[in-house]
Protein backbone atom coordinates (compact mmCIF):
# COMPACT_ATOMS: atom_id res chain seq x y z
CA UNK A 1 0.00 0.00 0.00
CA UNK A 2 1.28 3.29 -0.66
CA UNK A 3 2.25 5.63 2.24
CA UNK A 4 -0.32 8.24 3.52
CA UNK A 5 0.74 11.55 3.57
CA UNK A 6 1.22 13.14 6.75
CA UNK A 7 -2.67 15.24 8.01
CA UNK A 8 -2.07 18.78 10.43
CA UNK A 9 -5.87 18.94 11.43
CA UNK A 10 -6.77 22.27 12.74
CA UNK A 11 -10.15 23.52 14.43
CA UNK A 12 -10.60 27.12 14.31
CA UNK A 13 -9.35 28.68 17.28
CA UNK A 14 -12.34 29.87 19.54
CA UNK A 15 -12.95 33.32 21.01
CA UNK A 16 -11.93 32.92 24.55
CA UNK A 17 -15.32 35.13 25.43
CA UNK A 18 -17.26 32.19 26.66
CA UNK A 19 -17.00 28.25 27.21
CA UNK A 20 -17.51 25.48 24.82
CA UNK A 21 -21.02 24.49 23.26
CA UNK A 22 -22.27 22.06 21.07
CA UNK A 23 -21.48 24.16 17.49
CA UNK A 24 -17.47 24.33 18.92
CA UNK A 25 -17.99 20.73 20.13
CA UNK A 26 -18.87 19.70 16.39
CA UNK A 27 -15.63 20.79 15.00
CA UNK A 28 -13.69 18.89 17.29
CA UNK A 29 -15.66 15.88 17.15
CA UNK A 30 -14.95 15.87 13.64
CA UNK A 31 -11.13 16.22 13.96
CA UNK A 32 -10.85 13.76 16.80
CA UNK A 33 -12.79 11.24 14.77
CA UNK A 34 -10.74 12.20 11.41
CA UNK A 35 -7.63 11.49 13.49
CA UNK A 36 -8.50 8.16 15.15
CA UNK A 37 -9.72 6.99 11.87
CA UNK A 38 -6.31 8.06 10.13
CA UNK A 39 -4.61 6.81 12.65
CA UNK A 40 -6.14 3.69 12.86
CA UNK A 41 -4.92 3.42 8.76
CA UNK A 42 -1.66 4.29 9.34
CA UNK A 43 -1.22 7.78 8.59
CA UNK A 44 0.48 11.01 10.45
CA UNK A 45 -2.05 12.72 11.79
CA UNK A 46 -1.63 16.04 13.80
CA UNK A 47 -4.10 18.08 15.61
CA UNK A 48 -4.28 21.66 16.80
CA UNK A 49 -6.90 23.34 18.73
CA UNK A 50 -6.86 26.23 20.52
CA UNK A 51 -8.87 29.68 21.85
CA UNK A 52 -8.56 33.07 20.34
CA UNK A 53 -7.28 35.62 23.35
CA UNK A 54 -7.25 38.91 21.74
CA UNK A 55 -9.38 40.91 20.64
CA UNK A 56 -12.09 43.37 21.49
CA UNK A 57 -14.67 40.61 22.55
CA UNK A 58 -11.95 39.25 24.95
CA UNK A 59 -11.60 42.57 26.74
CA UNK A 60 -15.08 43.76 26.72
CA UNK A 61 -15.97 40.46 28.67
CA UNK A 62 -13.13 40.74 31.06
CA UNK A 63 -14.16 44.38 31.78
CA UNK A 64 -17.90 42.98 32.69
CA UNK A 65 -16.61 40.45 34.69
CA UNK A 66 -14.22 42.98 36.88
CA UNK A 67 -11.20 41.49 35.86
CA UNK A 68 -8.05 41.76 33.17
CA UNK A 69 -8.37 40.61 30.12
CA UNK A 70 -4.98 38.49 31.03
CA UNK A 71 -6.73 37.06 34.15
CA UNK A 72 -9.85 36.29 32.19
CA UNK A 73 -8.28 34.56 28.87
CA UNK A 74 -6.20 32.40 31.67
CA UNK A 75 -9.19 31.31 33.21
CA UNK A 76 -10.68 30.30 29.79
CA UNK A 77 -7.81 28.79 28.53
CA UNK A 78 -8.43 26.28 31.63
CA UNK A 79 -11.81 26.16 31.23
CA UNK A 80 -11.74 25.08 27.38
CA UNK A 81 -8.68 22.85 27.81
CA UNK A 82 -10.91 20.98 30.88
CA UNK A 83 -13.95 20.36 29.01
CA UNK A 84 -12.38 18.76 25.98
CA UNK A 85 -10.58 16.55 28.30
CA UNK A 86 -13.58 15.96 30.37
CA UNK A 87 -15.36 14.75 26.83
CA UNK A 88 -12.42 12.59 25.87
CA UNK A 89 -11.84 15.05 22.79
CA UNK A 90 -7.67 14.94 22.08
CA UNK A 91 -5.29 17.04 20.47
CA UNK A 92 -1.90 17.06 20.07
CA UNK A 93 -1.20 21.29 20.82
CA UNK A 94 -3.54 23.64 22.43
CA UNK A 95 -2.98 27.05 20.72
CA UNK A 96 -2.67 30.10 23.10
CA UNK A 97 -2.51 33.41 21.35
CA UNK A 98 -1.02 35.07 24.20
CA UNK A 99 2.12 32.89 23.85
CA UNK A 100 4.94 34.76 23.61
CA UNK A 101 6.37 32.56 20.53
CA UNK A 102 3.23 33.03 18.76
CA UNK A 103 3.66 37.42 19.64
CA UNK A 104 7.34 37.36 18.17
CA UNK A 105 5.93 35.10 15.08
CA UNK A 106 3.44 38.02 14.21
CA UNK A 107 5.55 40.72 14.75
CA UNK A 108 7.97 38.90 12.50
CA UNK A 109 6.03 38.72 9.67
CA UNK A 110 4.65 42.08 10.44
CA UNK A 111 7.69 43.89 10.43
CA UNK A 112 8.65 41.94 6.93
CA UNK A 113 5.13 42.93 5.44
CA UNK A 114 5.48 46.39 6.41
CA UNK A 115 9.39 46.83 5.18
CA UNK A 116 8.29 45.17 2.10
CA UNK A 117 5.77 47.91 1.16
CA UNK A 118 2.62 45.13 2.09
CA UNK A 119 0.92 47.34 4.93
CA UNK A 120 0.62 50.96 4.53
CA UNK A 121 -1.19 53.80 6.43
CA UNK A 122 -4.19 55.74 5.54
CA UNK A 123 -7.35 57.46 7.42
CA UNK A 124 -10.30 55.15 7.32
CA UNK A 125 -14.25 54.98 7.59
CA UNK A 126 -16.05 52.07 7.90
CA UNK A 127 -18.97 49.62 8.95
CA UNK A 128 -17.35 47.65 12.12
CA UNK A 129 -19.56 44.68 13.66
CA UNK A 130 -17.71 44.36 17.00
CA UNK A 131 -19.25 40.34 17.05
CA UNK A 132 -17.59 39.21 13.87
CA UNK A 133 -14.07 41.98 14.99
CA UNK A 134 -14.36 43.03 11.48
CA UNK A 135 -15.62 45.77 8.69
CA UNK A 136 -18.46 45.02 6.48
CA UNK A 137 -19.10 46.14 3.37
CA UNK A 138 -22.86 47.72 2.74
CA UNK A 139 -23.68 44.95 0.26
CA UNK A 140 -22.90 42.17 2.47
CA UNK A 141 -25.32 43.26 5.15
CA UNK A 142 -28.58 41.64 5.50
CA UNK A 143 -31.26 44.13 5.40
CA UNK A 144 -28.40 46.44 7.51
CA UNK A 145 -27.71 44.25 9.88
CA UNK A 146 -24.81 41.68 10.39
CA UNK A 147 -25.98 38.64 9.00
CA UNK A 148 -24.69 36.49 12.37
CA UNK A 149 -25.08 38.92 14.93
CA UNK A 150 -28.54 41.00 13.88
CA UNK A 151 -27.19 43.76 14.74
CA UNK A 152 -26.51 47.08 12.96
CA UNK A 153 -22.48 47.32 12.38
CA UNK A 154 -20.91 50.74 14.13
CA UNK A 155 -19.52 53.12 11.73
CA UNK A 156 -15.98 53.97 12.71
CA UNK A 157 -13.21 56.66 10.85
CA UNK A 158 -10.41 56.74 12.11
CA UNK A 159 -6.23 56.20 10.86
CA UNK A 160 -5.01 52.58 10.90
CA UNK A 161 -2.64 50.28 8.74
CA UNK A 162 -3.49 48.42 6.04
CA UNK A 163 -2.85 45.21 3.93
CA UNK A 164 -2.53 45.24 0.32
CA UNK A 165 -4.87 42.25 0.17
CA UNK A 166 -6.08 43.16 -2.94
CA UNK A 167 -3.17 42.97 -4.60
CA UNK A 168 -3.40 39.08 -4.08
CA UNK A 169 -7.08 38.94 -5.43
CA UNK A 170 -5.88 37.52 -9.33
CA UNK A 171 -3.84 34.84 -7.76
CA UNK A 172 -5.72 33.72 -5.00
CA UNK A 173 -8.66 33.22 -8.26
CA UNK A 174 -5.90 31.51 -10.15
CA UNK A 175 -5.19 29.11 -7.15
CA UNK A 176 -9.07 28.40 -7.05
CA UNK A 177 -9.04 27.63 -10.73
CA UNK A 178 -6.00 25.40 -10.18
CA UNK A 179 -6.56 23.77 -7.17
CA UNK A 180 -10.46 22.94 -6.96
CA UNK A 181 -9.74 21.29 -3.95
CA UNK A 182 -9.02 24.30 -1.93
CA UNK A 183 -11.98 25.10 -0.56
CA UNK A 184 -14.68 21.98 0.07
CA UNK A 185 -17.39 21.15 -0.47
CA UNK A 186 -17.14 23.05 -3.72
CA UNK A 187 -20.91 24.94 -2.74
CA UNK A 188 -18.44 27.02 -0.47
CA UNK A 189 -15.81 27.39 -3.09
CA UNK A 190 -18.26 29.13 -5.91
CA UNK A 191 -19.67 31.46 -2.84
CA UNK A 192 -15.72 32.62 -2.49
CA UNK A 193 -15.51 32.57 -5.87
CA UNK A 194 -18.84 34.90 -6.10
CA UNK A 195 -17.18 37.04 -3.12
CA UNK A 196 -13.82 37.66 -5.66
CA UNK A 197 -16.20 38.86 -8.91
CA UNK A 198 -15.43 41.67 -6.98
CA UNK A 199 -12.77 44.29 -5.25
CA UNK A 200 -12.14 42.04 -2.36
CA UNK A 201 -10.09 45.78 -1.40
CA UNK A 202 -7.75 46.05 1.41
CA UNK A 203 -7.41 44.89 4.81
CA UNK A 204 -7.44 47.22 7.77
CA UNK A 205 -4.43 45.56 10.65
CA UNK A 206 -4.86 47.57 13.48
CA UNK A 207 -6.57 49.07 15.74
CA UNK A 208 -5.59 52.11 17.46
CA UNK A 209 -4.93 51.74 21.65
CA UNK A 210 -6.91 54.24 22.25
CA UNK A 211 -9.83 52.30 21.13
CA UNK A 212 -8.35 48.41 22.69
CA UNK A 213 -5.21 48.16 23.45
CA UNK A 214 -5.60 44.15 24.37
CA UNK A 215 -3.42 42.51 21.65
CA UNK A 216 -0.11 42.41 20.00
CA UNK A 217 1.53 45.69 19.64
CA UNK A 218 2.60 46.04 16.16
CA UNK A 219 6.54 46.08 15.80
CA UNK A 220 6.93 49.63 13.51
CA UNK A 221 4.03 51.73 15.49
CA UNK A 222 3.62 51.14 19.22
CA UNK A 223 0.22 53.27 19.50
CA UNK A 224 -1.58 50.62 17.75
CA UNK A 225 -2.07 46.59 18.60
CA UNK A 226 -2.84 43.94 15.61
CA UNK A 227 -5.75 43.02 14.23
CA UNK A 228 -7.32 40.01 16.10
CA UNK A 229 -7.82 38.45 12.66
CA UNK A 230 -4.24 39.02 11.73
CA UNK A 231 -2.91 37.50 14.95
CA UNK A 232 -5.45 34.49 14.99
CA UNK A 233 -4.74 32.98 11.52
CA UNK A 234 -0.84 32.81 12.19
CA UNK A 235 -1.58 30.57 14.81
CA UNK A 236 -2.18 27.49 12.83
CA UNK A 237 1.56 27.88 11.15
CA UNK A 238 3.10 29.65 14.79
CA UNK A 239 1.59 26.35 16.40
CA UNK A 240 3.69 23.88 14.41
CA UNK A 241 6.73 25.99 15.45
CA UNK A 242 6.02 26.28 19.12
CA UNK A 243 5.26 21.98 18.76
CA UNK A 244 8.43 21.52 17.25
CA UNK A 245 7.19 19.99 13.98
CA UNK A 246 7.17 22.86 11.03
CA UNK A 247 7.36 20.75 8.47
CA UNK A 248 3.65 19.47 8.79
CA UNK A 249 2.69 22.79 7.34
CA UNK A 250 1.95 21.60 3.95
CA UNK A 251 -0.14 19.05 4.90
CA UNK A 252 -2.65 21.51 6.56
CA UNK A 253 -6.03 20.90 5.95
CA UNK A 254 -8.58 23.56 8.09
CA UNK A 255 -11.86 22.17 9.81
CA UNK A 256 -14.04 25.22 10.00
CA UNK A 257 -17.84 26.50 10.13
CA UNK A 258 -19.60 28.61 7.16
CA UNK A 259 -19.67 31.51 9.35
CA UNK A 260 -15.70 32.28 8.85
CA UNK A 261 -15.74 31.62 5.39
CA UNK A 262 -14.41 34.46 3.90
CA UNK A 263 -11.36 35.23 6.42
CA UNK A 264 -10.05 31.68 5.72
CA UNK A 265 -10.79 31.88 1.73
CA UNK A 266 -9.44 35.17 0.98
CA UNK A 267 -7.93 36.96 4.12
CA UNK A 268 -5.66 34.11 4.40
CA UNK A 269 -4.39 33.02 1.21
CA UNK A 270 -3.50 36.41 1.02
CA UNK A 271 -1.71 36.77 4.34
CA UNK A 272 -0.27 33.71 3.76
CA UNK A 273 0.93 34.63 0.05
CA UNK A 274 2.21 37.87 1.26
CA UNK A 275 4.57 36.00 3.87
CA UNK A 276 6.19 33.71 1.02
CA UNK A 277 4.54 30.37 2.60
CA UNK A 278 3.15 27.74 0.74
CA UNK A 279 -1.04 27.64 1.29
CA UNK A 280 -2.88 25.17 3.05
CA UNK A 281 -3.95 22.18 1.25
CA UNK A 282 -7.64 22.23 1.95
CA UNK A 283 -10.59 24.11 3.64
CA UNK A 284 -13.00 21.78 4.85
CA UNK A 285 -16.25 24.20 5.30
CA UNK A 286 -18.89 22.82 7.53
CA UNK A 287 -22.66 24.05 8.48
CA UNK A 288 -24.14 25.15 11.32
CA UNK A 289 -25.92 23.12 14.69
CA UNK A 290 -29.07 25.36 15.26
CA UNK A 291 -31.34 25.71 17.98
CA UNK A 292 -35.02 26.11 17.15
CA UNK A 293 -33.95 27.48 13.52
CA UNK A 294 -31.30 29.96 14.46
CA UNK A 295 -27.39 29.59 15.19
CA UNK A 296 -26.20 28.28 18.61
CA UNK A 297 -23.88 30.90 19.39
CA UNK A 298 -21.82 32.46 22.82
CA UNK A 299 -23.12 36.28 21.62
CA UNK A 300 -26.73 34.98 21.08
CA UNK A 301 -27.03 32.87 24.46
CA UNK A 302 -29.02 30.03 23.00
CA UNK A 303 -26.19 27.25 24.13
CA UNK A 304 -25.82 23.84 25.09
CA UNK A 305 -22.73 22.80 26.74
CA UNK A 306 -20.75 19.53 26.00
CA UNK A 307 -20.15 18.21 29.59
CA UNK A 308 -24.08 18.92 30.26
CA UNK A 309 -24.84 16.66 27.71
CA UNK A 310 -22.11 14.08 28.43
CA UNK A 311 -23.36 13.82 31.83
CA UNK A 312 -27.12 12.86 30.74
CA UNK A 313 -26.38 10.76 28.03
CA UNK A 314 -22.75 10.04 27.55
CA UNK A 315 -20.24 11.53 25.11
CA UNK A 316 -20.40 8.58 22.71
CA UNK A 317 -24.19 9.18 22.41
CA UNK A 318 -23.58 12.86 21.59
CA UNK A 319 -20.84 12.33 18.62
CA UNK A 320 -22.95 9.57 17.10
CA UNK A 321 -25.68 12.44 17.07
CA UNK A 322 -23.59 14.94 15.86
CA UNK A 323 -22.28 12.79 13.12
CA UNK A 324 -25.17 11.12 12.31
CA UNK A 325 -27.90 13.62 12.06
CA UNK A 326 -25.81 16.39 10.03
CA UNK A 327 -24.50 16.11 6.85
CA UNK A 328 -20.78 18.01 7.18
CA UNK A 329 -21.63 20.83 5.26
CA UNK A 330 -25.35 21.18 5.75
CA UNK A 331 -27.06 22.73 9.15
CA UNK A 332 -29.24 20.90 11.10
CA UNK A 333 -31.22 21.45 14.55
CA UNK A 334 -30.43 20.31 17.51
CA UNK A 335 -32.24 19.24 19.49
CA UNK A 336 -33.00 16.94 22.51
CA UNK A 337 -35.70 15.06 21.71
CA UNK A 338 -33.83 14.02 18.04
CA UNK A 339 -30.28 12.83 20.78
CA UNK A 340 -33.12 10.72 22.67
CA UNK A 341 -34.73 9.30 19.69
CA UNK A 342 -31.17 8.22 17.74
CA UNK A 343 -29.86 7.02 21.53
CA UNK A 344 -32.95 4.42 21.99
CA UNK A 345 -33.26 3.18 18.12
CA UNK A 346 -29.80 2.93 16.99
CA UNK A 347 -27.30 2.93 20.10
CA UNK A 348 -29.48 0.79 22.34
CA UNK A 349 -31.76 -1.17 20.52
CA UNK A 350 -29.80 -1.68 17.61
CA UNK A 351 -25.95 -2.03 18.74
CA UNK A 352 -26.86 -2.11 22.51
CA UNK A 353 -29.37 -5.02 21.93
CA UNK A 354 -27.12 -6.87 20.00
CA UNK A 355 -24.12 -6.94 21.89
CA UNK A 356 -26.26 -7.90 25.00
CA UNK A 357 -27.95 -10.54 23.51
CA UNK A 358 -24.93 -12.17 22.11
CA UNK A 359 -22.62 -12.15 24.80
CA UNK A 360 -25.65 -13.44 27.39
CA UNK A 361 -26.06 -16.63 25.00
CA UNK A 362 -22.49 -16.99 24.99
CA UNK A 363 -22.39 -17.05 28.90
CA UNK A 364 -25.36 -19.22 29.22
CA UNK A 365 -24.64 -21.99 26.59
CA UNK A 366 -20.64 -21.77 26.78
CA UNK A 367 -19.74 -20.00 29.79
CA UNK A 368 -18.18 -17.51 27.69
CA UNK A 369 -15.83 -20.13 25.57
CA UNK A 370 -15.77 -19.28 22.02
CA UNK A 371 -16.70 -22.92 20.00
CA UNK A 372 -15.51 -23.71 16.51
CA UNK A 373 -16.83 -21.79 13.18
CA UNK A 374 -18.23 -23.98 10.31
CA UNK A 375 -19.42 -21.51 8.20
CA UNK A 376 -22.75 -21.84 6.38
CA UNK A 377 -23.85 -19.14 3.55
CA UNK A 378 -26.05 -17.33 5.68
CA UNK A 379 -22.58 -17.02 8.00
CA UNK A 380 -20.55 -15.79 5.06
CA UNK A 381 -23.71 -13.17 4.04
CA UNK A 382 -22.90 -11.58 7.76
CA UNK A 383 -19.21 -11.73 6.95
CA UNK A 384 -19.97 -9.59 3.36
CA UNK A 385 -22.29 -7.46 5.26
CA UNK A 386 -19.63 -6.22 6.98
CA UNK A 387 -17.02 -6.39 4.50
CA UNK A 388 -19.24 -4.19 2.65
CA UNK A 389 -19.81 -1.44 6.01
CA UNK A 390 -16.06 -1.54 5.72
CA UNK A 391 -15.73 -0.53 2.31
CA UNK A 392 -18.76 2.02 2.46
CA UNK A 393 -16.58 3.62 5.98
CA UNK A 394 -13.48 4.39 3.82
CA UNK A 395 -15.31 5.70 1.10
CA UNK A 396 -17.67 7.79 2.99
CA UNK A 397 -15.04 9.30 5.28
CA UNK A 398 -12.99 10.07 2.93
CA UNK A 399 -15.71 12.50 1.80
CA UNK A 400 -16.42 14.03 4.65
CA UNK A 401 -19.74 11.99 4.60
CA UNK A 402 -19.76 10.85 8.53
CA UNK A 403 -23.51 10.44 8.07
CA UNK A 404 -23.21 8.04 5.81
CA UNK A 405 -20.25 5.82 7.25
CA UNK A 406 -22.20 5.19 10.42
CA UNK A 407 -25.53 4.38 8.24
CA UNK A 408 -23.29 1.89 6.74
CA UNK A 409 -22.04 0.36 9.61
CA UNK A 410 -25.72 0.48 11.17
CA UNK A 411 -27.09 -1.46 8.05
CA UNK A 412 -24.25 -4.06 9.04
CA UNK A 413 -25.46 -4.34 12.25
CA UNK A 414 -29.23 -4.33 11.02
CA UNK A 415 -28.15 -7.67 9.00
CA UNK A 416 -26.98 -9.02 12.51
CA UNK A 417 -29.61 -8.47 14.10
CA UNK A 418 -31.81 -9.87 11.59
CA UNK A 419 -29.40 -12.75 11.33
CA UNK A 420 -29.86 -13.67 15.04
CA UNK A 421 -33.56 -14.00 14.47
CA UNK A 422 -33.03 -16.13 11.60
CA UNK A 423 -30.45 -18.26 13.32
CA UNK A 424 -32.78 -18.45 16.26
CA UNK A 425 -29.72 -19.53 18.74
CA UNK A 426 -31.86 -19.40 21.37
CA UNK A 427 -33.92 -22.14 20.05
CA UNK A 428 -31.69 -24.76 18.81
CA UNK A 429 -30.20 -24.45 22.16
CA UNK A 430 -32.81 -26.42 23.40
CA UNK A 431 -31.90 -29.06 20.95
CA UNK A 432 -28.36 -30.51 22.63
CA UNK A 433 -27.49 -31.87 18.95
CA UNK A 434 -27.59 -28.93 17.78
CA UNK A 435 -25.13 -26.83 20.48
CA UNK A 436 -22.40 -26.87 17.53
CA UNK A 437 -24.49 -24.50 15.13
CA UNK A 438 -25.20 -22.68 18.01
CA UNK A 439 -21.57 -22.25 19.09
CA UNK A 440 -20.73 -21.33 15.46
CA UNK A 441 -23.62 -18.67 15.20
CA UNK A 442 -22.50 -16.71 18.50
CA UNK A 443 -18.79 -16.95 16.92
CA UNK A 444 -19.93 -15.50 13.86
CA UNK A 445 -21.55 -12.82 16.10
CA UNK A 446 -18.47 -12.16 18.54
CA UNK A 447 -16.74 -11.31 14.99
CA UNK A 448 -19.32 -8.89 14.03
CA UNK A 449 -19.18 -7.39 17.70
CA UNK A 450 -15.47 -7.36 17.20
CA UNK A 451 -15.42 -5.70 13.57
CA UNK A 452 -17.90 -3.28 15.24
CA UNK A 453 -15.82 -2.25 17.98
CA UNK A 454 -12.87 -1.99 15.09
CA UNK A 455 -14.73 0.60 12.90
CA UNK A 456 -17.25 2.44 15.11
CA UNK A 457 -14.12 3.61 17.29
CA UNK A 458 -13.29 6.71 15.21
CA UNK A 459 -16.75 7.86 15.98
CA UNK A 460 -17.61 6.04 19.41
CA UNK A 461 -14.02 5.82 21.11
CA UNK A 462 -15.79 4.68 24.59
CA UNK A 463 -18.28 2.64 23.05
CA UNK A 464 -15.83 0.39 20.98
CA UNK A 465 -13.50 0.30 24.30
CA UNK A 466 -16.31 -1.16 26.42
CA UNK A 467 -17.38 -4.02 23.31
CA UNK A 468 -13.74 -5.31 23.52
CA UNK A 469 -13.52 -5.49 27.21
CA UNK A 470 -16.57 -7.47 27.09
CA UNK A 471 -15.21 -9.38 23.88
CA UNK A 472 -12.11 -9.90 25.56
CA UNK A 473 -10.11 -8.76 23.04
CA UNK A 474 -7.30 -6.38 23.70
CA UNK A 475 -8.19 -2.43 23.35
CA UNK A 476 -4.23 -2.06 21.52
CA UNK A 477 -5.39 -4.13 18.67
CA UNK A 478 -8.47 -1.97 17.70
CA UNK A 479 -6.51 -0.63 14.80
CA UNK A 480 -5.82 -4.13 13.82
CA UNK A 481 -8.52 -3.44 10.34
CA UNK A 482 -7.26 -6.35 8.40
CA UNK A 483 -7.46 -8.99 11.06
CA UNK A 484 -8.93 -11.95 8.70
CA UNK A 485 -12.63 -12.87 9.94
CA UNK A 486 -12.52 -16.09 12.72
CA UNK A 487 -8.71 -15.15 13.36
CA UNK A 488 -9.19 -12.47 16.23
CA UNK A 489 -9.89 -14.89 18.87
CA UNK A 490 -7.51 -18.02 20.06
CA UNK A 491 -9.30 -21.41 20.68
CA UNK A 492 -10.36 -21.70 23.90
CA UNK A 493 -10.66 -17.87 24.18
CA UNK A 494 -13.61 -16.88 26.55
CA UNK A 495 -15.51 -13.23 26.25
CA UNK A 496 -16.23 -11.65 29.18
CA UNK A 497 -20.41 -10.23 30.58
CA UNK A 498 -21.41 -7.01 29.44
CA UNK A 499 -22.87 -4.50 31.18
CA UNK A 500 -25.83 -2.50 29.02
CA UNK A 501 -23.75 -0.71 26.22
CA UNK A 502 -26.56 2.12 25.94
CA UNK A 503 -29.45 2.04 28.72
CA UNK A 504 -32.67 3.45 26.84
CA UNK A 505 -33.67 6.74 27.96
CA UNK A 506 -37.57 7.19 28.68
CA UNK A 507 -38.77 10.57 28.21
N1 LIG B 1 -11.80 33.11 16.77
C1 LIG B 1 -12.44 32.91 15.51
C2 LIG B 1 -11.70 31.88 14.69
C3 LIG B 1 -10.27 32.17 14.41
S1 LIG B 1 -9.51 30.87 13.54
C4 LIG B 1 -7.99 31.45 13.12
C5 LIG B 1 -13.87 32.44 15.72
N2 LIG B 1 -14.17 31.91 16.90
S2 LIG B 1 -15.61 31.32 17.31
O1 LIG B 1 -15.53 31.04 18.72
O2 LIG B 1 -16.65 32.19 16.89
O3 LIG B 1 -15.72 29.94 16.58
C6 LIG B 1 -16.31 29.79 15.32
C7 LIG B 1 -16.28 28.32 14.97
O4 LIG B 1 -16.90 27.55 16.02
C8 LIG B 1 -17.04 27.90 13.74
O5 LIG B 1 -16.31 28.15 12.55
C9 LIG B 1 -17.27 26.44 14.02
O6 LIG B 1 -16.08 25.71 13.87
C10 LIG B 1 -17.63 26.47 15.48
N3 LIG B 1 -19.03 26.76 15.70
C11 LIG B 1 -19.52 27.78 16.48
N4 LIG B 1 -20.87 27.70 16.51
C12 LIG B 1 -21.28 26.66 15.75
C13 LIG B 1 -22.54 26.13 15.42
N5 LIG B 1 -23.66 26.63 15.92
N6 LIG B 1 -22.58 25.07 14.58
C14 LIG B 1 -21.44 24.54 14.05
N7 LIG B 1 -20.24 25.04 14.33
C15 LIG B 1 -20.10 26.06 15.21
O7 LIG B 1 -14.65 32.53 14.79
Amino acid sequence: MPELAPLYLTTPIFYANDEPHVGHTYTLVVADTLARFWRARGRRVFVVTGIDEHGDKNAQVAAKHGVTPRAWVDRMSVAWQETWRAVGLSYDHFVRTTAAAHATFVRKVLADLHARGDIYFDQYTGLYCYGCERFYQERELDGGVCPDHRKPPVEIAEENYFFRMEKYQPEILRRLDTHPELVMPDGYRREVLALLREPIGDLCISRPKSRLTWGIDLPFDDRYVTYVWFDALFSYVSALDIAGVPGLWTAAHHLIAKDILKPHAIYWPAMLMAAGMPLYRQLQVHGYWNLAGGKMSKSLGNIIRPRDVDARYGMDALRYYLLRDKSYAGDADFSEEGLVARLNADLANGLGNLASRVLAMQQRYFRGVLQRLAPESVDLALRDAFAQARRDIDAHVGDFAFHRALEALWRALDHANKYVTETAPFALAKDESKLPRVGAVLHELCEALRVTAQLVEPFMPATARKLATYLNFPESRLVELDLAWGSAFATGHETGTPDPLFPRVES
